[in-house]
């Protein structure tokens, strides 16, 4: 990993406040390692709690409206999260295009809003299995994110790129070390297109899809690699460090 590696927990539709001590727990350990950037998505809920919790980790949330205020019963927009004490949102997750239904003109629109409300992003790709084995897996993440990506904004130091194959979600398989950096490589000429080198420099492109304690310091050693996105792994303050000591490691190689 060329740049500090960033190594993020999404807990998805997971947490109480119960699950505040696991908060507690990340931030008191990350500040032993601050050659690596940590943070953690908690449902909307928590984002409050955690953030008055945390002293070292980064906070942010899992989606946003991409509107201002209004009339929109249930929905959170960017400002509301980063008032909440957020300062990034993940945006264009698998699960919400494949929930919610969520087309990458939508993507686009909150990643704007998300930007405009002074958040950082991490906008997240990746391709079904269907799509791998068809040979198409570049050309369909790299369309998602032609599309997607900010248009209106220089997102200067403030974005961050999630690669995550969907057949690797919460499924124990990964990919190899050979397809992740290919990806990573195909994504990192694509933001060098279109942000150009300088700024596209400074966009760390993450890797996510069952990393776990066991597989963090391999993954992370790729050198195009500069983070991990952790899904169930991050909901366990032992497995979430697991990884973060696998990111230190990887750094020292
Ligand atoms: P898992 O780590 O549970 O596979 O989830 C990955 C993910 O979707 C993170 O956003």
């Amino acid at each position: 990993m060329a740049e500090r590696p960033y190594i993020v927990g999404n807990w998805k539709m997971n947490g109480t406040r119960a699950m505040l001590s696991e908060a507690r727990a990340i931030d008191r350990a990350a500040q032993r390692y601050m050659k690596v950037e940590v943070a953690v998505a908690p449902p909307y809920t928590l984002i409050h709690a955690v953030h008055k919790e945390a002293e070292q980790i980064g906070i942010g949330a899992q989606d946003c409206h991409s509107g201002a205020e209004g009339a929109h019963t249930g929905d959170i927009n960017a400002s509301m999260v980063a008032d909440a004490g957020a300062k990034f949102v993940i945006l264009g997750h698998s699960e919400r295009r494949q929930d919610h239904a969520e087309t990458n003109e939508l993507i686009n629109a909150k990643i704007e809003s998300a930007l405009e409300a002074g958040l950082r992003v991490i906008l997240c790709c990746g391709e079904s299995l269907e799509t791998r084995d068809a040979g198409e897996a570049e050309s369909f993440v790299l369309g998602q994110l032609r599309a997607a990506l900010p248009i209106f904004q220089d997102p200067a130091d403030r974005l961050t790129i999630a690669y995550e194959p969907i057949w690797a979600i919460g499924t124990g398989r990964t990919a190899t070390a050979e397809d992740i950096a290919a990806m990573h490589r195909a994504i990192r000429a694509l933001l060098d297109e279109t942000f150009g080198e300088d700024v596209s420099a400074k966009v760390r492109i993450l890797y996510g899809g069952s990393v776990k304690p066991d597989n963090a310091r391999e993954i992370l050693a790729v050198p195009e690699v500069g983070g991990a996105l952790v899904g169930g792994a991050s909901l366990s303050a032992e497995n979430f460090l697991g990884i973060v000591v696998g990111a230190s490691e990887a750094e020292e190689v």
